[in-house]
């Protein structure tokens, strides 16, 4: 993993804007997350849609993760790219039937209502097969994170409420082209109360198995989901989460049950810090109260300081020795929105300088849009630098 300052010149032969993944560090990333879940007993399957770079699926299949997809095209990439299918989870509200027929064969649809139930098990008995089904389960768990990355609250459209859990139970019995193999949660992202929330998780995990046990419905595993946060604000400090608190604090509130076995579904924590979006200053505008630096990435790259107000360092990779000044950091795009940074202080900069948009590599390309009409930014990756 090297400094990004150290790319410079090979980034000045590129056209701007681009995403960077730093290989290593996803290596790196995806060794520590193996690491500390052999230590508490816990299977992990990446989230697809953080990131869907082919490169980048490759490195994590290849580490022997499994997947966990929103959508058929996503179980798709996962399979082209090295996931086996009877490791692949399959979440979403909406699955259609062309998805759900296409799926079956995967390790677990989880199903998010007891007419998807009924929908999945007509379309595997059309297809003469069983499908493995486990129950996505709205736990009323908040996740103390943003309104839009929230999840697992009565308000939110996912997954089934207590009052549904009876009839789950009594459909799962009935019902013949469909296995029950377990329970399913997911109640936000960027979870930075760890033990508080995921802690809170395990104990409304642990009451509602212990209802559909007493239905006589044993459960292979039980899905905690993913969430885990990242240091957006100094990544080079954080570069790898801390994997290893998220898993002691399902070790330590989830009680052991014999023939169960624990998931989790990291997608942010496993790809964010890899990525970074490097743009180039077109222009500086100096204003009384002011100084705009106009880049040439825009909401259009990366949607999230528009779309949630998140807030993405921002470094120069041109500014040794220059002073620092206040610049608000702003893309190209018809909206007052598209703005990456209000008052940062980075060295001075002007017309050329690059910048690097950290913490990019999650939730960034896959919700790239066209808007404007504007080109969508290529990926690079460390490792064709560093031969
Ligand atoms: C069902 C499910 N699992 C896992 C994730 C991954 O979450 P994160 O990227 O915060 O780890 C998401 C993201 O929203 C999700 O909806």
């Amino acid at each position: 993993m090297k400094d990004l300052s150290a790319y410079k010149n090979a980034f000045s032969a590129l056209e701007t804007p681009f995403y960077f993944y730093d290989t290593e560090l996803l290596s790196r990333t995806v060794e520590e997350v193996r690491r500390a879940a052999s230590k508490y007993g816990i299977d992990v399957h990446y989230a697809v849609k953080a990131n869907v770079e082919e490169r980048l699926l490759h490195i994590i299949s290849a580490a022997g993760l499994g997947a966990d997809a929103v959508s058929g095209n996503e179980v798709s990439r996962a399979v082209e790219c090295g996931f086996p299918k009877n490791r692949i989870v399959f979440a979403g509200v909406g699955k259609t039937d062309k998805e759900i027929r296409n799926a079956l064969g995967i390790e677990a649809f989880n199903v998010e209502s007891l007419q998807e139930l009924e929908v999945i098990d007509a379309i595997a008995a059309s297809e003469g097969v069983v499908a493995d089904v486990s129950l996505r389960i709205n736990p009323g768990v908040d996740a103390h994170t943003h309104k839009f990355i929230t999840t697992g609250l009565e308000a939110n459209k996912f997954g089934l409420v207590p009052e549904e859990f009876q009839a789950a139970a009594d459909l799962l019995k009935r019902l013949k082209s469909v296995r029950f193999t377990g329970l399913h949660f997911h109640v936000g992202s960027q979870i930075t109360d760890v033990q508080d929330v995921f802690g809170q998780e395990c104990v409304r995990a642990n009451e509602i198995a212990n209802f559909f046990e007493s239905q006589g419905l044993a459960l292979e595993h039980i899905d905690l989901g993913g969430g885990l946060g990242v240091d957006y604000q100094t990544p080079d400090r954080n570069p790898v989460p801390d994997f290893e608190l998220w898993f002691s604090t399902i070790a330590n509130n989830l009680p052991k049950r014999p023939g169960t076995r624990i998931f989790t579904e990291p997608g942010r924590s496993i790809v964010a810090q890899c990525g970074s979006l490097v743009t180039k200053v077109l222009y500086i505008k100096e204003r009384q109260t002011k100084t705009f630096a106009v880049v040439d990435a825009g909401m259009n790259n990366l949607v999230r300081p528009a779309l949630y107000g998140a807030y993405h360092r921002i470094d120069s990779l041109d500014g040794r020795g220059a002073s620092a000044r206040k610049y608000d950091i702003v893309g190209p795009i018809c909206e007052s929105s598209d703005v990456w940074g209000t008052d940062r202080e980075i060295p001075e900069c002007s017309r050329g300088t690059l910048l690097a948009i950290r913490s990019a590599g999650a939730y960034g390309s896959v919700m790239s849009s066209s808007y404007n009409l504007r080109d969508k930014a290529p990926a690079y990756f460390s490792e064709d630098f560093n031969k």
